[in-house]
């Protein structure tokens, strides 16, 4: 398997880049390719703008979406874009790796994520009938291929349970699972998350590595996310609501977007 892991931390020295170097031993053990995109090495351009667009006229209005488009087609999105699109094509496998800064990832890989998923690409794919609403949401370009996030926590892990004040951790990432992997067509698979990292020492990393390998090992067979397709006749067209007669009725939000074995 081929796998990209893009790297969001600026410290060579953090628990994220240990456990980084851990997840790509694993894989390479397994005999996985492994590349890195780490993002403040490479010195990430992280906000979008007219030089994202160099055929963009002068004079002419910006308009992001048509401006990605009209990019994507012509091929004249910048170079360092191109190469993490061609990174993303090589790879069977991605693997999103930051610290959980603000409930969200930090704004360098969310910059990578806005500028390198261009229209036409990771979105935008597809075509908008009665039958189907285009191809995303497990279908699109990147459809067969694996993801998951390796992510870090200072809050404790009942903080983000179930009941915890922080909101369950599957509501805080599902934005990132389902938004932003599952859209252009990933399989995604449960995340890899470490909690109170403020306060780590030698038998927590211990710990915590071994977890990680073993998931690292599973990557190929792990059950994914149970996310619904939106144009399996789970939703209807073009609402893109879920039917009444699917999911409990005393569920609401994101819960409602994974398949149960009673639907
Ligand atoms: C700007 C910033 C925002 C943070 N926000 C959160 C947060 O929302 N939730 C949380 O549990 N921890 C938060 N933290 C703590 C980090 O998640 C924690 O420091 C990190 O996981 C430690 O890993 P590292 O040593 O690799 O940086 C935040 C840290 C920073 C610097």
């Amino acid at each position: 398997m081929r796998v990209l892991l893009v790297f969001a931390h600026p410290e060579p020295q953090s628990l994220s880049a240990s456990l980084r170097d851990v997840a790509v031993q694993e894989l390479e053990a397994a005999g996985h390719e492994v590349r890195v995109s780490d993002l403040y090495a490479m010195r990430w351009k992280s906000q979008v703008d007219r030089a994202d667009f160099p055929a963009l006229a002068p004079n002419e209005r910006l308009q992001p979406v048509a401006a990605s488009k009209a990019a994507f087609a012509t091929h004249t999105l910048t170079d360092d874009v191109r190469a993490e699109i061609e990174k993303l094509l090589w790879a069977d496998a991605l693997i999103l790796q930051f610290p959980l800064w603000w409930f969200a990832m930090p704004a360098i890989l969310k910059g990578w994520v806005d500028r390198v998923f261009a229209f036409g690409f990771a979105y935008g794919v597809g075509e908008h009938s009665d039958k189907r609403w285009g191809d995303r949401y497990g279908e699109g370009t990147l459809a067969g291929k694996r993801a998951m996030l390796i992510v870090t926590a200072g809050g404790w892990e009942e903080h983000y349970g179930a009941r915890g004040v922080n909101g369950p951790i599957d509501d805080l990432l599902f934005p990132i699972n389902h938004g932003i992997l599952y859209y252009p067509g990933y399989d995604v698979l449960p995340p890899f998350v470490i909690y109170s990292t403020d306060r780590f020492d030698e038998a927590r990393f211990e710990a915590a590595g071994q977890q990680l390998r073993v998931r690292m090992r599973t990557f190929e067979t792990a059950a994914l996310i149970p996310y619904r397709r939106q144009n399996g006749g789970d939703y209807h067209i073009p609402s893109m609501e879920l039917r009444a007669d699917l999911g409990a009725t005393d569920l609401s939000g994101f819960a409602l977007h994974l398949r149960r074995a009673a639907d």
